[in-house]
């Protein structure tokens, strides 16, 4: 058998990507590969279009030319619940609970269990609130949280750590991490990159995006920085350090692909 015949597909595979909006080149020839049990730092300068990138994968923003490939198989039609299909949870800060629901309603958003009585349909808050205390507990919220307190009693870590044990416990397969520490304080920016670590060593596909080279290039196995749209560079950690690759961001990524690459002077 060819080698080629048994090289497994990446996880996720997006080729010649562009995307408008209006006149405006957002995303512009991006092609990159993510494979699973993978931490990629997907880093840039504001408006490089990482979240446009993102927002493509989860199927928010249709590309006007261009792939993207689950598991090797072609994506056809670009629609939100595309993200449901291939198993992305997709981390926002600012999005993603409703402070006005308790952390187990929150837990099961979209999918609370039922169960029936004299086949009447009823939310099962029981089972809601077992598993989301059993999270709770094994991501690290301080002990006297419950599932039935409101998520606007958490603080901005401890919502992250709902939403990853969420990902987590429903079995998605890729967590997009946008930003997910800004607002955090030291200890909690600790406790999310400890879980965006976790998550990668039990084989999920993690892109963690952030504007802190320093920051990501502790945790992450990959760094691809884009720049006004386009893919600048995509290398392994040991590549680069971080300081080669500030240097990079801040040269609106006019460098070489490659470390390796660059003649020596
Ligand atoms: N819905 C939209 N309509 C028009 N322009 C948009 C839209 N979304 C994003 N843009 C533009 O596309 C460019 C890329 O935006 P994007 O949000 O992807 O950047 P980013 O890399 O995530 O930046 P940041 O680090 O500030 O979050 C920006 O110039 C932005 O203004
Ligand atoms: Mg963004």
């Amino acid at each position: 058998m060819s080698v080629a015949a048994i090289k497994k597909s990446p996880l996720i595979e997006v080729r010649n990507l562009n995307l408008h909006f209006g006149a405006f080149h957002a995303l512009k020839n991006v092609s990159v590969s993510f494979e699973a049990g993978q931490l990629i730092g997907l880093v840039g300068d504001n408006g490089a279009g990482k979240t446009t990138l993102i927002k493509v994968l989860s199927g928010i923003h249709k590309p006007n030319s261009g792939e993207v490939y689950f598991d090797g198989e072609k994506v056809r039609e670009f629609h939100p619940k595309l993200a449901i299909k291939f198993g992305i949870e997709t981390l926002q800060q600012s999005v993603g609970l409703c402070d006005n629901l308790s952390i187990a309603r929150n837990f099961y958003l979209g999918r609370e269990p039922i169960k029936r009585w004299f086949g009447i349909p009823f939310l099962d808050f029981k089972k809601m609130r077992e598993a989301s205390t059993k999270v709770i507990r094994t991501f690290g919220l301080r002990d006297n949280v419950s599932a039935d307190d409101l998520v606007e009693m958490l603080s901005g870590g401890e919502r992250q750590s709902i939403k990853i044990g969420r990902a987590v416990e429903f079995k998605n397969r890729v967590v997009i991490m946008d930003e997910p520490t800004n607002h955090l304080s030291v200890r909690e920016r600790e406790h999310v990159n400890e879980l965006a670590q976790q998550m990668r060593d039990q084989g999920l596909l993690v892109i963690y995006i952030t504007h802190d080279i320093h920051q990501v290039h502790k945790l992450a196995d990959r760094i691809v920085i884009m720049e006004n749209g386009e893919k600048v560079t995509d290398v392994a950690k040991h590549e680069m350090t971080a300081d080669e690759l500030e240097e990079v961001i801040r040269c609106g990524g006019r460098v070489v692909e490659k470390a390796s690459e660059v003649a020596p002077s």
